[in-house]
């Protein structure tokens, strides 16, 4: 630390957080070139973060979720892209739609409330461990049980922050299962 760092303020602890987040969507972006399908990006909030996919990932479709729209008004996603709701319903409505080919989701749905952020982690995870195209990623500011996905390192750049990527095992690269 040099003289005058300060760690683990509330100041540090958010620049830790956006920076990780950053590193995460930028390298999400790349990872998901290749594959086909819509970005979700489960809670919108200030925008912060889906203003920063739309540029990333300027022809993919992404479709954001809230219950509320709390964004400054050039980060409201345009019509037919926003989901209002509670995430519970409105994802499980998604999955119905969308199984098996959502390129990569972003689920930043932390409230600052551990156990009731854990409960619905708890509660999207068997949907979003069914959206993602084989190879797609998730991301999340909570640590998710998502069956049979591989847990991915945090790429290069990211700071000192919990976030959490996780890859479905890609049936179609060189594996035989049935
Ligand atoms: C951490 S903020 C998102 C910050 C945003 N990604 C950004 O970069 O500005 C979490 C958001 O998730 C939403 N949220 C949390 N739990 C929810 C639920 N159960 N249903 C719907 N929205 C929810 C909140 O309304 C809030 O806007």
């Amino acid at each position: 630390m040099s003289a005058g760092e300060v760690a683990g303020s509330r100041l540090a602890r958010m620049i830790a957080r956006l920076i990780t987040q950053r590193a995460c969507l930028e390298w999400a972006a790349a990872e998901i070139r290749e594959i086909d399908g819509p970005v979700l990006e489960l809670g919108l909030g200030k925008g912060r973060t889906y203003d920063h996919l739309r540029r990333l990932l300027p022809d993919r479709e992404i479709l954001v979720f809230d219950r509320f729209v709390h964004a400054p008004r050039d980060c409201v996603p345009p019509g037919g892209t926003l989901v209002l709701g509670e995430l519970r319903k409105t994802v499980a409505d998604a999955t119905a739609r969308l199984a098996g080919r959502v390129a990569l989701i972003h689920a930043d749905i932390g409230s600052g409330d551990r156990s009731a952020d854990s409960a619905l982690g708890a509660d999207l995870a068997p949907h979003l461990a069914a959206l993602p195209r084989p190879g797609g990623l998730v991301l999340c500011d909570r640590e998710l049980a998502l069956d049979g996905f591989d847990r991915v390192p945090l790429p290069p750049g990211a700071a000192d922050w919990r976030y959490f990527i996780y890859r479905t095992p890609n049936h179609e690269d060189g594996d035989d299962r049935p």
